[in-house]
């Protein structure tokens, strides 16, 4: 035991579960919180180690922060439960806000009843807050990309348009890097996430205690939902090819994104709750290269053995067209270094894929119930 409880919201999902089980062998006390959402979880609990303790919980209500923090006293809190989907949160802004930004201030208030302040918050927050973010002209002018609207993407003129002002010709996007990078978040899920990051730093740093943001890329890896149909694109296409169907890939195929393998984002916020930076601190989390969606559709489908992906021209709005993220300030803070490649990554995911197709013998742990006064 290194004599930390670690509180986890979130703890069932895809990140959680691997976090918690991570921290649990490195001797932590884990307690993990999560509602267990239908659209994520459709198999219950995860399986997890018998020593981590489950509860089944929703962020969003009061007495069960009164319930949890009269016994629990976290050393750190990661906040990781939210609502997640980007194109869904355009049509069910209230349920994003209501999980993601009101679930994180509950948190808080329910802190301060318990009158309780933990040593350190870490923050699971996105890429998605930067909107289209910033790009450059050949010539070196940077600019601010403006969202992409329906008329623009119907005249499939995919790339964002350089302002009047800026040098000419085809420009091209820059990583993601919170110290330069300012957020402008195109879809609501975006604006949760980056609300959460202002309620968590301004509760925190009047409160004297340390912060750590991560903002996360497209995580990838074994233990995704398969079932929700509103994230995760790796796993999705692992779903097409394992059916031997050609994917389709959206605009001209050269949406880019920074693909990270789920065990590089795990000791990357393992690696924050340790931390010992003052403040708040924010990094950018991801493999530190872009990749086209076409050049991930053709890798998922040549391991799969399905027909070669096809670009179809169609698009989905509040999409950006480019992310990528510059990791240097994570290996500066958290001495990260992405060690997963595509290649792997994706055999990796594909290879979980094929045991969910058979019934699992993990045995889950048993949650704890919730005595709500
Ligand atoms: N996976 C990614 O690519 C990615 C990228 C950027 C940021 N993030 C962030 O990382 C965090 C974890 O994401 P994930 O990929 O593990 O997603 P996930 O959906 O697998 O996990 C989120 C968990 O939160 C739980 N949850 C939802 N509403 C809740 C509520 N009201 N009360 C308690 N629990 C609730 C869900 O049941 C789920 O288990 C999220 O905050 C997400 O915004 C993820």
């Amino acid at each position: 035991m290194t004599g930390r409880t670690v509180l986890i919201t979130g703890g069932a999902g895809f990140i959680g579960s691997r976090l918690a089980a991570d921290l649990a062998a490195d001797g932590d006390d884990v307690v993990l919180l999560d509602v267990l959402h239908p659209q994520v979880h459709a198999g219950g609990w995860p399986a997890l180690p018998a020593d981590i303790t489950a509860i089944p919980f929703d962020v969003t209500v009061p007495t069960m922060w009164d319930a949890v923090l009269r016994s629990v006293r976290p050393d750190v809190v990661v906040h990781l439960a939210a609502e997640t989907g980007t194109g869904q949160s355009l049509t069910e802004a209230s349920r994003h806000t209501r999980v993601n930004v009101v679930g994180t201030s509950e948190l808080l208030d329910g802190l301060h009843r318990a009158g309780h302040v933990p040593d350190r918050f870490v923050l699971a927050s996105s890429r998605a807050v930067y909107g289209e973010g910033e790009w450059a002209t050949p010539d070196g002018t940077r600019f601010a990309a403006a969202a992409r609207d329906v008329r623009q993407l119907d005249r499939a003129e995919w790339d964002p348009s350089a302002p009047g002002d800026a040098g000419g010709g085809p420009a091209h996007p820059l990583a993601h890097a919170a110290a330069t990078t300012q957020p402008r978040p195109s879809n609501v899920y975006a604006a949760t996430k980056l609300a959460q990051e202002h309620v968590l730093h301004a509760w925190a740093s009047a409160h004297g205690t340390p912060l750590s943001v991560l903002r996360l890329q497209n995580v990838y890896g074994p233990g995704q939902s398969l079932t929700n149909p509103y994230t995760g694109i790796v796993s999705l296409f692992g779903r097409l090819a394992r059916e031997h169907r050609s994917i389709p890939v959206y605009e001209d195929g050269h949406i880019t994104r920074d693909f990270v393998f789920v065990d590089d984002v795990v000791r990357a916020l393992s690696a924050a709750t340790r931390s010992t930076t003052e403040g708040t601190s924010t990094v950018d989390i991801g493999s530190g290269a872009p990749m086209t969606l076409l050049d991930l559709a053709a890798l998922v489908a040549a391991q799969a053995g399905a027909p070669a992906p096809q670009v179809t021209g169609q698009y989905r709005l509040g999409d950006v067209r480019a992310a990528f993220a510059d990791v240097s300030a994570a290996a500066d803070a958290l001495g990260y270094v992405p060690q997963v490649d595509p290649e792997h990554g994706i055999a990796l995911l594909l290879a979980w894929m094929a045991t969910q197709d058979a019934p699992t013998q993990d045995v889950p742990a048993q949650p704890q119930p919730l005595r709500v006064a």
